[in-house]
C-alpha cells in the first residue's frame, strides 16, 4: 500500500471503501505494505459469496482460510450467537465459568471420546491452541519430575502458526518465518517418515536425543498452510509407533483437518491412531468467531493433577472460553450432528477431483491432489501471484493462491453449480 495520500486517494477510488483514509492505517498479513495490491473491500458475506462494497459478488472458493464449513452467516449459528450476545458476550473464565463452555467441553470430549480426549483448554486461536499444547507437552515432563525434555519434534512442510512457539515448529520456509531464523528456540524439524530411509533419519534422531524430546507435533494426513501436502496414513501410524517407543507425547494439530475438512469427523479417525494432545480452531465456530481448543488425554491432565500448585498449567487468556464463541461452536457442533455434512464432503471430494483433473493436462502443472473438500493444484511455480490472484477475481471467484499452489477449500454446503464455478474457473485461470 502505497504511504503517498494523492497515490492512496486514487485507489481507493478504484475500490471504494467507506472509510478509506483508515487504509494509512492498517498493516495487513503476510503482505509487504509496499506492494501489496489493494484489499478487497467486502460488504457482506452470504452462503458461499462474498459481496464486494462495489456490488460485485464472488463465489469463495477458500472459505475464509477454511473457516465456514456451513457457508456464511447460517442463520442457526447466527441466532445462537444473538440469544448468546442478549444475555452475556463474555464473562472471564477465571474463577467463573458458564453454560456454552461447559456444554462445548462436554460435545468436544464425547466427540473425542474413543481417542480418550476428554480435557479440553479453550483459547482465542490456532496459534495459541498450539502454544498450549506445546506448554503442556514441555509441562508434563517436568511435572513427572523429568528435566531436558525442551526440544519438540516438527516435521519439514508444516505450519503451525504464528506465534513464537508455533513458528518455531513450522518449516522455517515454507512455513513464512524463514526471516526469524535464529531468534526462534531451536526445535528439531525434519522430514516426515514417508518411506524407509525418512524414517530411518528420524528413528536415528529419537534414539540419539529422546531424553531431550518432550513430544512430536504433526498435521495429520494433510500439512495445510504450508503448502498443501498430503500424506498416507501411515505416517501418523509411524509417529505413534516412534512416540511410544521413545515415550514421546504426540501431538495432532488438526486446526486445518479437523471437523470434516478431509472426510472424516477429525484426521486422526483416519489413521487408527490417536494423538496424546489435539489442537482444534477454525471451523470450530464454523468461521464465525475466533475461539480454540487444546484437549489433552486422561494421562497428560493427570501429570498436571497434583497437591503441589506449582504443577498447574500457567495459562489463561483474558478471552479463554468467550461465550459468544462456545455458543457459535455449539451450534456448529449442532449443523455437524444434523446435516448431512460429512456426505456433503465426500461429494465434494468426487466433484473436486472431476473437476480439477483437466488441470493435469496444463503446462506448468505439476500435480493435482484432492481429499475430502480441499483440492490442490501443484504448479511448477507461480511466477507472479498477485496477477494470478487477480485474474481470479476477474473470473468472479475468490481463490488465493500461494507458493506453489492454487487450492479451494470451500464450505461444505457449496452447491454443485457453484463448485463447478470454482473448478472451472481454476482450469480456465491456469490455462
Ligand atoms: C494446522 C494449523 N495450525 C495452526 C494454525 C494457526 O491458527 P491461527 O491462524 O488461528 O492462529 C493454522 C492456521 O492456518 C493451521 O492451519
Amino acid at each position: 500500500m502505497p504511504g503517498n495520500a494523492s497515490e492512496n486517494k486514487g485507489l481507493a477510488e478504484v475500490i471504494p471503501i467507506r472509510s478509506e483514509a483508515g487504509l494509512e492505517h492498517l498493516w495487513l498479513p503476510y503482505a509487504q505494505m509496499k506492494a501489496v495490491p489493494l484489499p478487497l473491500a467486502v460488504k457482506a458475506t452470504h452462503g458461499c459469496r462474498i459481496v464486494l462494497a462495489d456490488g460485485r459478488e464472488l463465489i469463495d472458493g477458500i472459505a475464509s482460510w477454511w473457516t465456514a464449513c456451513h457457508g456464511y452467516n447460517h442463520p442457526h449459528i447466527r441466532a445462537a450467537v444473538e440469544r448468546q450476545l442478549a444475555t452475556m458476550p463474555h464473562v472471564m473464565f477465571g474463577g467463573l465459568v458458564h453454560e456454552q463452555a461447559l456444554t462445548l467441553a462436554r460435545r468436544l470430549a464425547d466427540l473425542l471420546g474413543s481417542a480418550n480426549l476428554d480435557r479440553v483448554f479453550f483459547s482465542e486461536s490456532g496459534s495459541v491452541a498450539v502454544e498450549v499444547a506445546l506448554k503442556m507437552a514441555l509441562q508434563y515432563w517436568r511435572n513427572r519430575g523429568v528435566y531436558g525434555r525442551d526440544r519438540i519434534v516438527a516435521f519439514k512442510g508444516g505450519y503451525h502458526g504464528d506465534t513464537s512457539g508455533a513458528m518455531a515448529i513450522s518449516d522455517p520456509q515454507s512455513g513464512f518465518h524463514g526471516t526469524l531464523t535464529g531468534a526462534l528456540p531451536q526445535q528439531i524439524i525434519i522430514d516426515l517418515p514417508v518411506d524407509e530411509a525418512s524414517t530411518a533419519t528420524l528413528e536415528l534422531v529419537l534414539a540419539q536425543h529422546s531424553e531431550r524430546i518432550a513430544a512430536i507435533v504433526v498435521e495429520p494426513l494433510i500439512q495445510g498452510a504450508g503448502g498443501m501436502r498430503f500424506h498416507d496414513a501411515q505416517v501418523p501410524r509411524t509417529l505413534r509407533t516412534l512416540a511410544d517407543r521413545y515415550g514421546l507425547l504426540l501431538i495432532f494439530d488438526e486446526i486445518f483437518t479437523g471437523l470434516g475438512r478431509t472426510g472424516t469427523m477429525f484426521a486422526f479417525e483416519q489413521t487408527g491412531v490417536f494423538p496424546d494432545i489435539i489442537t482444534l480452531s477454525k471451523a470450530l465456530t464454523g468461521g464465525t468467531l475466533p475461539l480454540a481448543a487444546t484437549v489433552a488425554r486422561r494421562h497428560v491432565f493427570e501429570a498436571f493433577w497434583s497437591d503441589d500448585p506449582a504443577k498447574a498449567l500457567m495459562h489463561g487468556p483474558t478471552f479463554m472460553a468467550n461465550a459468544l464463541g462456545c455458543a457459535a461452536a455449539n451450534a456448529s457442533l449442532d449443523l455437524f450432528a444434523r446435516e448431512p455434512r460429512l456426505a456433503q464432503v465426500a461429494k465434494i471430494e468426487a466433484l473436486l477431483r472431476a473437476g480439477l483433473e483437466p488441470c493435469l493436462k496444463l503446462a506448468g502443472v505439476k500435480k493435482v491432489r484432492v481429499k475430502g473438500a480441499i483440492g490442490v493444484v501443484e504448479l511448477d511455480r507461480i511466477e507472479n501471484i498477485n496477477q494470478l490472484r487477480q485474474r481470479f477475481i476477474e473470473e468472479g471467484v475468490f481463490v488465493r493462491p500461494f507458493g506453489s499452489v492454487v487450492y479451494l477449500t470451500p464450505a461444505f454446503t457449496i452447491v454443485e453449480e457453484d463448485l463447478a464455478k470454482l473448478t472451472s474457473a481454476v482450469v480456465r485461470v491456469l490455462a
